[in-house]
């Protein structure tokens, strides 16, 4: 039985007075079913350690940098995010990949990056509308995690994934339960092809999760949790999604 995962991705939202109340609500609402993580901007990592260390909810950044070190102005590199405590980070977002023009290629050399220091990626994967209606939803999340699979090697069963559908995202329109098992289920069966070990591995559902849908998508067999953007930010449906996920 593999645990669900619940994870807020703050994208570009906060300040120290908004994080700090929404972490202290979210540590005085534990224990929780699942696990449970926030990917803060990275200027207020350091400050999310604090609030967390001495609790189990984990926290992770937004992006890592491909490279280990070096004159890469404005990046950060996966042992600055080690140093921090970070457990995970997400790479490959659909916003990162369309508005930094990230390819599969050097989402793949990310997620390699991370693992390299002990920092879980959480990769993220999905169509665009017109891919879906194309009917291209299937090849077009296949092939972005091929990419990963291929660079991660013997490694690979140690991310996770996400599925976020493009169209899903901070929209209000979710896939419904039945779209996102179906996505999920070829990607695990991918997975479990290529590391042998897919049964364990966790994949995520992101795309306007919210206090009313969680319940019903984290129901499905091959959906093991959540990666939250807008409804991460309002304590009480982030909690409300966590106490979902059992
Ligand atoms: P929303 O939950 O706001 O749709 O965002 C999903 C997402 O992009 C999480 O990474």
């Amino acid at each position: 039985m593999r645990r669900k995962l619940v994870v807020g991705n703050w994208k570009m939202h906060g300040s120290r007075l908004a994080n700090a109340e929404l972490l202290a609500a979210l540590l005085a609402a534990r224990p929780f079913a699942a696990d449970v993580a926030v990917c803060a901007p990275a200027v207020f990592l350091s400050e999310v350690a604090a609030s967390l260390a001495a609790s189990d909810i984990r926290w992770g950044a937004q992006d890592v940098s491909a490279h280990e070190q070096g004159a890469y102005t404005g990046e950060l590199s996966a042992a600055m995010l080690q140093e921090v405590g970070c457990r995970y980070t997400l790479v490959g977002h659909s916003e990162r990949r369309a508005y930094h023009a990230e390819s599969d290629q050097l989402v793949a050399q990310k997620a390699q990056a991370a693992l390299a220091k002990g920092v879980t990626p959480i990769v993220c994967v999905g169509e665009t509308l017109a891919e879906r209606e194309a009917g291209q939803t299937d090849a077009v999340v296949k092939r972005q995690l091929s990419a990963v699979i291929h660079q991660l090697a013997h490694c690979a069963a140690e991310m996770v994934v996400a599925y976020e559908p493009v169209w899903a995202i901070g929209t209000g329109r979710t896939a419904s339960p039945e779209q996102a098992q179906a996505v999920h289920a070829v990607l695990r069966a991918q997975l479990q092809a290529a590391t042998g070990r897919g049964d364990s591995m966790k994949i995520l559902y992101g795309g306007s999760v919210k206090a009313d849908n969680a319940a019903t998508l984290f129901a499905q067999a091959d959906i093991d949790g959540g990666l939250i953007g807008g409804a991460s930010l309002k304590a009480a449906d982030f909690i409300a999604i966590c106490r979902a996920a059992q």
